[in-house]
């Protein structure tokens, strides 16, 4: 039988625990994974008790708090503050999502915070995005055509073709879907993962873009494209309430259409 074990130094330890909040009357504990890579330490679990009453009401506030008035060594990403740059995304409470917008009060007991699963992480809450940006990178994420543009006015779309968008323009590349896949789990070296294939789609069914046959061969592929089981993981995931697996069930139709 297989035998699996961990490396030793990713065994979570428990870590220290700060009392913040002492005789205050809306408290809450967060409790957060701790790593720093040049420690030499295995990674850790700190527990912040803070009072709710001094910082504002979503979890980014909180860790914002934690970091300014506690312990400034947390690490963290973070830039919009209101869901926009995608730069917060973290595991909390169980589900990957944007700690600006992910209100305390909508979780119960401790706040859990990880960051996103299953990527390498460069310290404390921030994962390695490199290969997620690379493989971004590979669906040529821009308008390709080869017909000028004209001279006096934009490329210009119907409110039909514009609507197409909808729901895929939107996406802020936050990478909770992909790293709540267990196909992109298991292969992320090839599977691109929701994220880049709703991308993908997106500028597919872009009217003014003229390379949807070269898109579509390069998607063609059993790992890049067909990795997807339909587990619908991303879509439950999406802190903008997209649907990255039914913009994948697209693509797929489109690879059969053009067959036909
Ligand atoms: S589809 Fe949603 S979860 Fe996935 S990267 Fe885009 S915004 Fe984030
Ligand atoms: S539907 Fe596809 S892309 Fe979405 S979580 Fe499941 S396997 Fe991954
Ligand atoms: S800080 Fe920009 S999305 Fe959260």
């Amino acid at each position: 039988m297989a035998n699996f074990s961990l490396p030793k130094n990713s065994t979570i330890g428990q870590g220290k625990a700060y009392d913040h909040a002492p005789g205050a009357k809306r408290t809450r504990t967060f409790s957060m994974y701790r790593w720093d890579p040049d420690s030499g330490e295995n990674p850790r679990v700190d527990h912040y008790r803070i009072d709710l009453d001094k910082c504002g009401p979503m979890v980014l506030d909180a860790i914002i708090y934690i970091k300014n008035e506690i312990d400034p060594t947390v690490t963290f990403r973070r830039s919009c503050r209101e869901g926009i740059c995608g730069s917060c995304a973290m595991n909390i409470d169980g589900t990957n999502t944007l700690a600006c917008t992910k209100a305390i009060e909508d979780i119960d007991g401790d706040v859990r915070i990880y960051p996103l699963p299953h990527m390498s992480v460069l310290k404390d809450l921030v994962p390695d995005l490199t290969h997620f940006y690379a493989q971004y990178a590979s669906i040529k994420p821009w308008l390709q055509s080869q017909t000028p543009a004209p001279p006096d006015k934009e490329r210009l779309q119907s409110v039909e073709e514009r609507e197409k968008l909808d729901g895929l323009y939107e996406c802020i590349l936050c990478a909770c879907c992909s790293t709540s896949c267990p196909s992109y789990w298991w292969n992320s070296e090839r599977y691109l993962g929701p994220a880049i294939l709703l991308q993908a789609y997106r500028w597919l069914v872009d009217s003014r873009d003229e390379a949807t046959g070269e898109r579509l061969d390069e998607l063609e592929d059993p790992f890049r494209l067909y990795r997807c089981h339909t587990i619908m993981n991303c879509a439950k995931t999406c802190p903008k309430g997209l649907n990255p697996a039914k913009a994948i069930a697209e693509i797929k139709k489109m690879m059969v259409a053009r067959t036909l």
